[in-house]
């Protein structure tokens, strides 16, 4: 029997996983491994710090309800939710607006309105008008194109830090013939991620100040186009530079304007935002959405459908057989 070092495990590990029958997974697992034991190497990673790391990312997980998903926002603070967008935005067939952060308040659950309706229960004397033009990357109007739209209320909260059952400040609005959108809203402040739980102590430790500038997100969408996950940055905020989720970017930033005369409602502050979509490529149907709505990433919490530690009752029956033919046949040694 061979014995292990520290360099050879890495291999050892790989030729044992080479079996995989799914390629991607495969690919997937195989960096995935070859990186963490390079990092461990790297920083000499100790017994103790190992645990620890195990207990945090425990708590990160027993953190996560329907209404909160810890596991987005360690993502999010560590910027992978940010690379992945940044790396799923070049793969685009078309110039477009571009990607930016799903977030972990995002929910399938929101009201319908008709253009022009205020989305927030109560606006508060802090109203503004979103308005512009939902095209294809060449310029041309996209009629009846749904776009989703949420935000945190007047207060710097959002709805769901309220409790699942709380609506507000979201709505599903469609463009009109001429591929236009109007929404009222309430100007939304930049605001604290949550800090309550796992990666705020992270956050904190850190001495990062936890802040997201003012936006609003939009995830807009149009059959034969590529779903855009996107949100408005609100110009003059302080934190558009150190965002810490690395969501906000230049061409994002949408300034409030007064009394412009192109708006459709009168009298109130508006923003102007055109937003082009990229036509959908075979790729995209597969790519799927950074993030998602933590009511379903979480649904099934609790319910547990085997006896804690059982292995699922295919691979049960097949080891108390092993010489059975079928699909697990050959696949189980005796000892
Ligand atoms: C947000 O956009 O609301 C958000 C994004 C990432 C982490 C926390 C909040
Ligand atoms: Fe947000």
């Amino acid at each position: 029997m061979r014995a292990l070092t520290s360099l050879t495990i890495t291999d050892a590990v790989l030729e044992q996983m080479a079996s995989t029958p799914d390629a991607r997974m495969k690919e997937v697992m195989e960096a995935a491994v070859r990186h963490l034991h390079a990092f461990a190497r790297e920083v000499n990673l100790t017994p103790a710090e190992w645990i620890k790391s195990i207990e945090f990312m425990t708590k990160v997980g027993q953190t996560c309800t329907p209404a909160r998903q810890e596991f987005i926002l360690l993502s999010d603070t560590l910027g992978l939710s940010a690379l992945v967008n940044l790396m799923h935005d070049t793969t685009r067939t078309e110039e477009a607006t571009s990607a930016s952060l799903l977030g972990p308040f995002f929910r399938e659950n929101t009201p319908r309105f008709e253009g022009g309706a205020q989305i927030a229960n109560k606006a508060d004397g802090a109203e503004v008008v979103l308005y512009g033009r939902v095209t294809n990357a060449q310029g041309a109007p996209l009629p009846n194109a749904q776009v989703t739209v949420w935000q945190t209320a007047a207060d710097g909260r959002y709805d769901i830090q309220n409790g699942i059952e709380e609506i507000d400040c979201r709505g599903i609005f469609r463009t009109d013939a001429d591929g236009n959108y109007l929404i009222r809203t309430v100007r939304p402040l930049g605001y604290f991620i949550p800090l309550d739980g796992p990666v705020g102590q992270m956050v904190m430790a850190q001495k990062r100040h936890g802040m997201r500038p003012a936006h609003i997100h939009f995830l807009i969408s149009a059959p034969g186009y590529r779903e855009l996950v996107t949100a408005l940055y609100l110009a003059g905020d302080a934190h558009l530079e150190d965002d810490v989720v690395f969501g906000a970017s230049a061409d994002l930033v949408a300034n409030v304007k007064e009394g412009d005369a192109a708006c459709p409602i009168k009298g109130l502050p508006s923003i102007n935002f055109d937003f082009s979509l990229a036509r959908e490529s075979e790729a995209d149907k597969r790519a799927g959405r950074v993030g998602a709505d933590p009511a379903a990433v979480t649904a099934g919490n609790g319910k547990q459908t085997t006896p804690y530690g059982a292995p699922p009752p295919e691979i049960a029956a097949a080891t108390a057989n092993p010489k059975k033919s079928g699909i697990f046949g050959g696949l189980f040694r005796s000892r």
